[in-house]
């Protein structure tokens, strides 16, 4: 995928473009039939959103990629997901006598980070990829939007603070005081999801911020700037990450997580 994304700009979303467009170094473009490249940025009434311009060969809808965290999956999973029982709630180690701070050190488009957030963890997003992190600050800001009238979507808001910033850099940045309860990663891995739909999605943002070789490296650190355990996040049938073994895991359906300890969470 190409370094500069152009970014096409609607009516009324002018200045927001310009910002990020002078933050990218990426130019502006005014009519999407004027872009030339197979991926571009687009600003309008649903916020920043990926798009790859290829999926609208044969008439279908053009496959984009967002951050909604207001409507939508991440809307269901809030209301309906299950609390703090479901897996990726027990494998952080969520309680009702223990709500971690989390440092998600592969934020990607937030998902995760929100769904703990949900649940009561406060979370520490770090994203190195800059137009990854940027649709991640778009779904940040509709969320505090929205938040202005929902308590409960303010309480999550509050709980969120998002670096733009590669984990590694982050981790080492930190004195003993600062360190997060628990590091949670989740590493690009190919070939994470079985639906034609989902995986176009995944293989736009794959594009984007390609294979993640460094994850064992962040790992390896993570392990030692954690407080009570790093959990990593894998496709169930997967090896563990940099083929370091975890305590103990946590399968679902299709993903597991890898739970690597380093001291007792208090209860
Ligand atoms: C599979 S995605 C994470 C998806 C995320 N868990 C979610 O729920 O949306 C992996 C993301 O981690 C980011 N990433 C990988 N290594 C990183 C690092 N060392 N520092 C910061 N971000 C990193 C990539 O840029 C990518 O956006």
């Amino acid at each position: 995928m190409v370094a500069k994304l152009p970014i096409v700009v609607h009516p009324g979303y002018e200045q927001l473009a310009a910002g990020l467009a002078s933050a990218l170094g990426a130019p502006l473009v005014q009519h999407v039939e004027q872009i030339t490249t197979e991926h571009y940025l687009e600003y309008g009434d649903s916020g920043l959103s990926l798009v790859s311009s290829l999926s609208d060969a044969g008439g279908g809808k053009p496959v984009t990629v967002c951050c909604d965290f207001v409507n939508g999956t991440l809307r269901h999973r809030r209301l309906y997901g299950g609390g703090i029982r479901q897996a990726l709630g027990r494998a952080v180690g969520i309680s009702s006598g223990f709500k971690p701070l989390v440092a998600d050190l592969t934020a990607g488009l937030g998902r995760d980070g929100y769904v703990l957030a949900s649940l009561g963890a406060r979370v520490i997003l770090v994203e190195r990829n800059e137009v990854v992190a940027a649709l991640l600050a778009d779904g940040l800001a509709r969320l505090r939007q929205h938040a202005a009238q929902d308590n409960s979507l303010r309480e999550i808001s509050d709980r969120l603070t998002l670096h733009r910033v590669d984990g590694k850099n982050w981790l080492r940045t930190l004195d003993k005081e600062s360190y997060a309860d628990v590091i949670y990663l989740d590493p690009m891995f190919p070939e994470r999801s079985k639906s034609a739909r989902v995986k176009k999605d995944m293989a736009i943002f794959h594009g984007l911020v390609g294979d993640d070789a460094d994850a064992g490296d962040l790992l390896e650190l993570a392990c030692k700037a954690a407080r009570y355990r790093v959990v990593v996040k894998r496709p169930r049938r997967a090896p563990p990450l940099a083929g370091i073994k975890p305590r103990f895991s946590i399968a679902g359906k299709t993903t597991r997580f890898d739970i690597h300890v380093l001291k007792k969470i208090p209860r």
